[in-house]
């Protein structure tokens, strides 16, 4: 069996292998030729690291790609460590790839306190304890050697509101590159939308950013059309031709979510099972990062009865209340349950349209219907 280039399930790097997301991948170049910072919106799966990866790749722009996720494999939560070992795995793309740059980013890096630079290898690493690195030096070092080489060097953050467990404050890092660093444009990225806003402070006249113009690009789900028009020829590229009924019911569950279509091509055409099985994998490997993420909380309880209400239908906000109280046998204070709906949908994980909250994801809705405790 062959898997199609358009269903890998890594990430994908170039423009050949990007399907649609013209528009924002303009809006990108726009942003890296003229402007400043971007900040690369949407739910989980919905296709923002393949864009920016895509985009740096394909218009061959020097950049740094931190995947903060990949910080904090190791301690669940990025560590000041786990960052210090993704910049300097970073800084080492930058410089083995960029032939243009490589000598003025080795002098520059070099002169700073808690970087070193080996040079056989060409490996960047930087410390992360006591002398570890400033980080405004080593971005000013690098500004220094983009500037002498006459190019923009992009700093992306993939996933930039894991950032707030370092304590660093991010939204006065982008200020500060912003005003003193013209040859460092930065793209962040995040699926938790709330808590990007939170972190950079956008819209807060007292953030550091306030008035700078960060360009939002936010992802939008495929329509209809596009999404049917994506498997098939995905399928056609496997020489597979799945009946069109069964192309439409994917496409009716699987809700224009890029990444969840690509997922459903992969196994298709990898002969994991039916559409249905597949959906109840997906579903099943949510449902234990949901259980993850609950068993860290204090409401834990509470949370489970919100999303199993909010999975039956949309509903309103004193719907799911009352669906609550009703498990719970005892009345909530509205505050406190406010609060709770609100961190929700901070975390992309209920979504409010008009006055109802559903669950965004067609395959978390799932996987809280049919295997969350
Ligand atoms: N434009 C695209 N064309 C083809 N495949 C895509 C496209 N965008 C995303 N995908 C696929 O969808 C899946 C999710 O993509 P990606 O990881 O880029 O999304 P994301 O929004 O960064 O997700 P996450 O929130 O999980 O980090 C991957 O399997 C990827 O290969
Ligand atoms: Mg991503």
């Amino acid at each position: 069996m062959v898997v199609p280039a358009l269903f890998k399930l890594e990430p994908k790097e170039s423009l050949d292998e990007l399907y649609n997301f013209e528009e924002e991948i303009k809006m990108l170049r726009l942003v890296y030729e003229t402007g400043r910072v971007a900040a690369v919106l949407g739910l989980r799966r919905t296709g923002k690291s393949s864009l920016v990866k895509s985009f740096l790749n394909s218009f061959n722009v020097p950049h740094i790609y931190i995947d903060v996720r990949r910080a904090a494999v190791a301690a669940g939560r990025v560590t000041a460590r786990g960052f210090a070992a993704e910049l300097g795995r970073a800084l080492t793309d930058l410089l083995r790839r960029e032939d243009s740059l490589k000598g003025k980013l080795i002098r520059a890096l070099g002169s700073i306190s808690g970087v070193s630079v080996s040079l056989p290898t060409l490996s960047v690493s930087l410390s992360w304890g006591r002398g570890r690195a400033d980080l405004a030096a080593l971005l000013e070092a690098v500004n220094r050697a983009a500037e002498e080489a006459g190019r923009r060097v992009a700093l992306a953050i993939d996933e930039v509101q894991e950032l707030r467990w370092l304590g660093v404050g991010v939204a006065k890092l982008l200020a500060y590159i912003y005003d003193n660093l013209p040859n460092i444009v930065v793209i962040v990225t995040g699926s938790e939308v709330g808590l990007v806003h939170d972190v950079l402070r956008l819209g807060d006249p007292e953030s550091p950013l306030y008035g700078r113009a960060v360009v939002e690009i936010k992802m939008k789900r495929l329509t209809r059309e596009q999404a049917l028009d994506f498997l098939r020829r995905g399928f056609s590229e496997a020489g597979m031709r799945p009946p069109e009924r069964e192309l439409e019911e994917a496409v009716d569950l699987l809700d224009g979510i890029i990444g969840w279509l690509t997922y459903y091509g992969w196994a298709r055409s990898s002969g994991i099972g039916s559409l249905e099985e597949i959906a109840d994998t997906a579903a099943r490997q949510e449902a234990a990062e949901l259980e993850k993420l609950l068993v860290k909380s204090r409401a834990e309880a509470r949370y489970r009865a919100i999303l199993k209400a909010a999975a039956l239908r949309p509903m309103r906000w004193a719907e799911i209340k009352r669906a609550v109280e009703a498990q719970e046998g005892a009345e909530i204070d509205d505050k406190n349950f406010t609060e709770l709906i609100r961190h929700l949908v901070k975390m992309g994980i209920l979504e409010k349209t008009g006055e109802h909250y559903a669950i965004a994801d067609p395959i978390v809705r799932r996987a809280v219907e049919k295997y969350l405790r």
